[in-house]
């Protein structure tokens, strides 16, 4: 299935290691357009249904040490189907803007080329889950591994936090992740905007600002 941009309101994800901030991130742009008078459409993945969420905690609990790779990729597709579906589509399609917290980059790179599995067959399993759909922008939060997975420790004040179960994988594999997002961002540059998600937080959010306001301009959503 070949990807295609939605043609009603407008799609843009978040993506990033773990800890690199997309949650206080995706906050702070849908206060900020708020403020434009644009109430957005903001979900995350895994979840954002009642059935995203039930798969989420499969995926997410620490005790499912044996779960294959192909089977997390099929369980994040499974659930990314239903919230194209049941939240994102018909949002886009009354023409609002829709924030996603994750989308499709983040199987072809967790489990893609972080896990092992083909890259390409993942994206093509998941174009066919989502019906070709695609952000019209993604916004790469960037940071190191280990500066991430310290924000993620310190976030829970403990020297060795539990951590879900993909956050508890080895400092190689969130390592490999950073590589693969910022191979696909180059891979895809008209889609991507990388920003260095080590700044302070106001600095990353006028940073995806400036990116994203042109976009929204160009659309007549905000002047
Ligand atoms: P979150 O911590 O950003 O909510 O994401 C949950 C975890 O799931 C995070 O470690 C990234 C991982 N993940 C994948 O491995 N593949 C995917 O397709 C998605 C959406 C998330």
């Amino acid at each position: 299935m070949k990807p295609n941009r939605n043609r009603g309101g407008v799609f843009i994800s978040v993506e990033g290691p773990d800890g690199a901030g997309k949650t206080t991130q995706l906050q702070m742009l849908q206060d900020k357009l708020e403020e434009h008078g644009l109430e957005a459409v903001m979900t995350r993945e895994p979840g954002g249904t009642v059935i995203g969420e039930q798969i989420r905690k499969i995926l997410l609990d620490p005790k499912f040490t044996e779960m294959t790779v192909i089977c997390e990729v099929l369980l994040y597709s499974a659930a990314r189907a239903q919230l194209v579906a049941e939240v994102i589509r018909p949002a886009l399609l009354s023409g609002q803007v829709v924030l996603c917290d994750r989308f499709v980059d983040s199987s072809t790179v967790y489990q893609g080329y972080a896990g092992a599995e083909d890259p390409g067959r993942i994206k093509e399993i998941n174009l066919w889950a989502v019906g070709g759909l695609l952000p019209d922008r993604t916004i790469l939060l960037n940071i190191d591994a280990e500066a991430g997975l310290d924000r993620l420790r310190k976030k829970r004040q403990g020297p060795a936090p539990a951590g879900d179960r993909m956050e508890q994988k080895a400092l190689a594999f969130h390592r490999r992740v950073q590589e693969g997002f910022l191979q696909l961002a180059s891979q895809e540059a008209d889609r991507f905007c990388i920003i260095d998600a080590a700044q302070d937080l106001k600095a990353v959010h006028r940073s995806i600002w400036e990116d994203v306001r042109p976009l929204l301009q160009e659309r007549a959503l905000i002047t």
